[in-house]
């Protein structure tokens, strides 16, 4: 399949099956991930790996605590946008989805950030060549979840990737048209 055809087959799903893909095919997506640039090659994304459904079911919790608090202080386009499309605080695809995929940073390496979410870019679209769905979820209190996870402060937590088979029917978001973003000589 062309890269093209992938890219634009890949959307957020946000309610997953039960049932779990291979590991080798995550294994695969993140050897596709790892192959993407970073400053100074210093590779600084990580990777943690999360089935345990008691595990699962304690990142909710500590996820959905920062939700109700972060919902109360969110501004009216992201209030209006989140309605919409019946996102709420509840966060039931952390425990539903067979993987949760933690991606952190290495804050001691140059770049760190640009490069892990490069990194994430070619996970996501490895993912979809290999029909497995995804919502590259950011909760807003990822330094508790850190702090749980006992982890050292040099990694920063970037995203939490819950994967798995798609349970829902829905029609990915609109993009803009080429002539809207791309320029030749000036912007
Ligand atoms: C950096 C980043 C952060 C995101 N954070 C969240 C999030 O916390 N919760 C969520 O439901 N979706 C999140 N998303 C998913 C976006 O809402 C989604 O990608 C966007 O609306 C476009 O939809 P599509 O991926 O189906 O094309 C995030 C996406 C990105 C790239």
């Amino acid at each position: 399949m062309e890269l093209l055809e992938i890219a634009r087959r890949r959307k957020t799903i946000r309610k997953f099956k039960k049932d779990a893909p291979p590991l080798n095919d995550i294994l695969y997506c993140i050897k596709v991930a790892k192959e993407a640039p970073s400053g100074m090659n210093s590779q600084p994304w990580r990777f943690l790996i999360v089935s345990n459904a008691k595990k699962k079911k304690e990142i909710r919790n500590i996820c959905e605590e920062g939700e109700k608090k972060f919902y109360k202080r969110m501004d009216e386009k992201l209030a209006n946008w989140v309605k919409e499309r019946k996102i709420t605080w509840e966060k039931k695809f952390l425990e539903d989805a067979p993987f949760l995929i933690i991606i952190f940073s290495d804050r001691n390496s140059p770049y760190y950030i640009q490069s892990t979410w490069l990194c994430i870019g070619y996970f996501l679209l490895a993912l979809e060549e290999k029909g497995i769905a995804s919502l590259t979820y950011t909760p807003p209190n990822a330094d508790e979840i850190k702090k749980w996870l006992g982890l050292p402060s040099r990694y920063r937590l970037e995203t939490i990737i819950p994967v798995g088979y798609s349970n829902e029917d829905k029609r990915k978001e609109k993009r803009k048209e080429i002539e809207e973003i791309a320029f030749f000589e000036t912007l």
